[in-house]
């Protein structure tokens, strides 16, 4: 059996915890889009690992995980993860491969992103600064493009990175008046990184053909969420790659079609961070109540996340778009105390009720929410084994989110720990 999951918000759903029970059944973890702009915390017994590039299935020790083409590695972030894991006695040799054909990010996409943010001012995108961005826009522009496959030959390194240290150092001088890109310097580090990941690298896409051949299960890992992808999230307030389902054929080089079940992972409220519209944001002391309780704040950047109410139009959206055959409903403790709780069912833009999502920017911020209230719950529920024990009205939330967005809930999460977690 081959699984996919996928974030069906703006990101930081908890991917990570389902991703990690999950891989108890996977052979293999495979993480197909984004970058180090991913965080996934990851709990097991008391210590917790917060994760940048590595699949979340790095934790279990009999796990073999892949990072595929179109993940813009940075191979920095890879080899301090790498390194941390080593130290507290969990070894990847042999079971971590990285693709060949990934792009890599580079120090000065970095500083590109940190410049070009710093540049836009009050209309800046909020992003990582982990150079998503600028690596994607080189490896779209091709010519200045470096992937992983440059390490194994680094005398032909040597002569493209005079090339890409010209090219933008004469960026960074005219345009930022930042300093000068030094390739020398460039040509060291990736040295030292080919020293550490020359074991690491292979044709991925070769690997999981061969894996699948030999019937191994397979876990598929999103990263970020449906409503950041690049196509069809909230553009310009989205993320440079794929993050929806629709990625992981592209990003990994595996038909959708060997693919058994899709799984979107969403918390039971919404949260965003970043700039972009967000329509059920709650900007007030419901906002902080849900910050200060799920402990929303980045595991990347450690900016407190915007907090809002459950928007099904948007996870409806994101359940067509992605092929959802179920759903992972995370944080539902987090909504413990709270009087009275909303989800949006719909829209009202321009005077039009619509319950079809429209990622336009424009359209978006002029959006009301239509919302359906109803009665929360006092109970602590993070000790919840079964469904059937939940408080009556936690029962009729799940249900009412089920009849919205018409699929099934299937794993709903009461803690950060593998044992909180109830399965239907
Ligand atoms: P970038 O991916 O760093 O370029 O950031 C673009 C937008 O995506 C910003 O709004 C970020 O906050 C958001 N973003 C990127 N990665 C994540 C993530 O893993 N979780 C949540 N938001 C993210």
């Amino acid at each position: 059996m081959n699984c996919c999951v996928v974030g069906l918000q703006w990101g930081d759903e908890g991917k990570g915890k389902i991703v990690d029970i999950l891989a108890e059944d996977s052979d293999i973890v495979v993480r197909y889009g984004g970058g180090a702009n991913a965080g996934h915390t990851v709990v097991v017994d008391d210590n917790s690992f917060a994760l940048h590039l590595l699949p979340s299935g790095v934790i279990r020790p009999d796990t073999v995980c892949v990072i595929t083409n179109a993940v813009v590695v940075d191979p920095e972030t890879l080899i301090t993860e790498i390194e941390a894991l080593d130290e507290r006695g969990i070894s990847l040799q042999g079971r971590l491969w990285v693709s060949e054909n990934a792009n890599m990010v580079m120090s000065y996409h970095k500083q590109e992103d940190r410049l070009r943010e710093e540049s836009l001012g009050k209309n800046k995108i909020g992003t990582t600064i982990r150079g998503i961005g600028p690596c994607c826009s080189d490896k779209i522009g091709r010519s200045y493009a470096l992937r992983i496959c440059d390490l194994t030959d680094l005398d032909a390194l040597r002569n493209k990175l005079q090339a890409v240290a010209e090219y933008k150092s004469r960026i960074f001088t005219a345009v930022y008046q930042a300093d000068p890109v030094d390739a020398d310097e460039l040509f060291e580090m990736c040295k030292s990184y080919a020293d550490k990941l020359l074991g690491f690298i292979t044709d991925t896409t070769e690997f999981l053909h061969r894996q699948i051949a030999a019937g191994k299960s397979i876990l598929f890992e999103g990263a970020q969420g449906t409503l950041l992808d690049i196509d069809h999230g909230t553009f310009p307030f989205v993320t440079s790659s794929n993050s929806s389902a629709l990625g992981m054929p592209a990003g990994a080089g595996v038909p959708a079609r060997m693919v058994d079940k899709f799984i979107g992972v969403a918390k039971a409220y919404t949260t965003r961070v970043g700039a972009g519209p967000f329509p059920t944001e709650q900007d007030n002391e419901i906002g902080q109540y849900i910050r200060d309780k799920g402990h929303e704040y980045g595991t990347t950047t450690g900016r407190p996340r915007r907090c809002g109410w459950f928007d099904a139009v948007a996870a409806s959206y994101s359940v067509n778009i992605g092929g959802i055959d179920s759903i992972a409903l995370v944080h539902l403790d987090t909504l413990s105390g709270l009087e009275e709780l909303k989800v949006c069912k719909a829209y009202e833009i321009d005077g039009r009720e619509t319950a079809f999502f429209t990622p336009g920017g424009a359209k978006l911020s002029r959006t009301r929410c239509i919302y359906e209230t109803v009665a929360g719950w006092q109970e602590d529920i993070s000790t919840v084994e079964d469904f059937a024990d939940l408080p009556q009205n936690a029962q009729n939330y799940i249900s009412l989110l089920e009849s919205i967005v018409g699929k099934p809930i299937a794993i709903i999460g009461v803690g950060p720990k593998r044992s909180q977690t109830i399965f239907r």
